[in-house]
């Protein structure tokens, strides 16, 4: 389908976009001419967005009424949408075998109900839209690597990539002219190795802050938001239903599906 290239007069709402990727979309939207709303559950980081210019309205995705609100608002103050980027998420680490049931809802319901309440809210007026109009939904590269440690993380980048591949088909088939691309981000600097700071207080559990740094130690395989926001706004351009920010990976890629492939036909 026909991306978009021209954002002079388009307005697009980032969720997370006041910290680390979604900031770099932000930035990279606002550079092309788009007006960006910014929308977060963290307050003084908000400030800091609006000291740079931002529209900035407090959202917390794991609340449907919240999200609805800000679709609300915004429709009321821009009457549009161009762009839906549901990019809050939370990446924290725990073994399966010692996380609480709140610790999987927690992760599930940022990144995965977070992404769901945004569609909801703003689906039908992006459909109405006379000048077609854009999701992006933010996953990961773990979907396709499944690291110990990130179960809940990993089920709900799996769960966004295929929502946002079902809801493509499903507008295509429709000929409604709204476009999704899935973002699979590597690694990125940002203040994902700090979740916690999001987790709502009083709410105990095993997971715990990992800085992937201590992992991913070689430089050259990471990257600054903006470059993520960049590539990004060129796979709407090119109407791609993926985003990969770390090209070097589709050997690691085409390994971990050597195991399907392996599978696939032998007990038939
Ligand atoms: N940084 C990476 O290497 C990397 C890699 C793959 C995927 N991602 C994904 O990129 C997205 C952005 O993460 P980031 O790395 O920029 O981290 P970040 O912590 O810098 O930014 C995340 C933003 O989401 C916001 N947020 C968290 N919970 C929220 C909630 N309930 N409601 C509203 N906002 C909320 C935070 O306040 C923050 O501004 C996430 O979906 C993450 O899973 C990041």
């Amino acid at each position: 389908m026909e991306g978009i290239s021209e954002w002079d007069g388009r307005v697009a709402v980032v969720t997370g976009g006041a910290s680390g990727i979604g900031r770099g979309i932000s930035d990279a939207l606002t550079q092309a001419g788009a007006t960006v709303v910014v929308a977060d559950r963290d307050v003084a980081a908000l400030e800091r967005v609006r000291a740079d210019g931002y529209t900035g309205i407090e959202t917390d995705v794991t609340d449907a009424k919240s999200v609805e609100d800000l679709a609300t608002q915004v429709f009321a103050d821009y009457g549009r949408v161009d762009l839906l980027v549901n990019n809050a998420g939370v990446g924290p680490k725990g073994l399966t075998v010692d996380l609480t049931l709140e610790d999987w809802r927690w992760v599930l319901e940022v990144n995965l109900m977070g992404v769901i309440h945004g569609i909801h809210a703003f689906l039908p007026r992006l459909i109405a839209n006379p000048d077609g109009a854009w999701i992006v939904n933010t996953a990961s590269m773990s979907r396709f690597f499944t690291p110990p440690g990130y179960a809940p993380y990993v089920a709900s980048k799996a769960a966004v990539e295929g929502l946002s591949l079902t809801l493509a088909g499903e507008l295509a088939a429709a000929k409604h002219d709204v476009g999704v691309t899935v973002l699979h981000p590597g690694a990125v600097r940002t203040n994902i190795k700090d979740s916690l700071r999001n987790r709502p207080a009083g709410a105990g559990g095993a997971l715990v802050d990992f800085d992937i740094a201590q992992k991913i130690q070689d430089e050259d395989l990471w990257i600054e938001p903006a470059e993520a926001g960049a590539i990004v706004l060129r796979a709407i351009a090119a109407g791609d239903p993926y985003a990969f920010t770390h090209p070097g990976m589709v050997g690691d890629v085409e390994a971990s599906f050597s195991a399907v492939r392996a599978t696939m036909t032998k007990y038939a």
